[in-house]
């Protein structure tokens, strides 16, 4: 079973993450995705962010594990919410914008290349992705949860097949330049 699938790794990670969240980065989208877009955020968690995004945004949450989205629906019925896997992103439905906040580099490097691709297919034309990960050249696995760090140049590697990169920046999560966000268009 897959780290966020356990109920006491959710709760774990809920307490963790307290008092975080990704305002600066919403801020950013805020420049480039107009207001009242439709936007998909991938692997929403406890939806943090997602009650940010809500603000501005026509919102619809996701993550791959039912306990988050549960949790939120519960708190929130009337909410648009869908259980999606970030590798394959298995809808019908388009977006004009798609966002994630320390998500994607839970994922392999090859899962990531086909998670890109499936981005740019869910993507209404122009539609645009932000991003973050945490910063960095190395590889970590805490109990089967994998953190892949990356570098600028990685990123802009593996994204610039599909998409032209807008803006990409170093910020402070907890401490200097250990996050990296990245803002992009999807190419028509
Ligand atoms: C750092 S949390 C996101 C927190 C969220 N931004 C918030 O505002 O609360 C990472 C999330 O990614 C989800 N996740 C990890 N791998 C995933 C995958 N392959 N597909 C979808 N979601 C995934 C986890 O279930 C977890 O909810």
């Amino acid at each position: 079973m897959g780290f966020f699938h356990q109920e006491k790794n959710v709760k774990e990670y809920i307490k963790m993450a307290e008092g975080y969240d990704g305002r600066e980065l919403i801020a950013e989208l805020q420049k480039h995705l107009p207001e009242s877009s439709s936007i998909l955020e991938i692997g929403m968690g406890p939806g943090v962010d997602l009650t940010l995004l809500k603000k501005h945004y026509k919102v619809t949450g996701s993550d791959y594990s039912k306990i988050f989205i549960d949790r939120y629906q519960k708190q929130n019925p009337d909410e648009d919410l869908l259980v999606l896997d970030a590798i394959t992103l298995k809808t019908n439905r388009k977006f004009q914008g798609l966002y994630s906040n320390k998500v994607l580099m839970h994922l392999t490097r090859e899962d990531l290349k086909q998670s890109i691709k499936r981005q740019a297919e869910i993507l209404e034309p122009e539609g645009i992705i932000c991003h973050a990960f945490w910063h960095g050249d190395r590889e970590e696995n805490f109990d089967g949860l994998l953190f892949i760090y990356y570098t600028e140049e990685q990123l802009r590697i593996l994204f610039e097949g599909s998409f032209d990169i807008i803006k990409m920046e170093t910020y402070k999560e907890m401490e200097p330049d250990d996050s990296l966000f990245l803002i992009a268009r999807k190419r028509i």
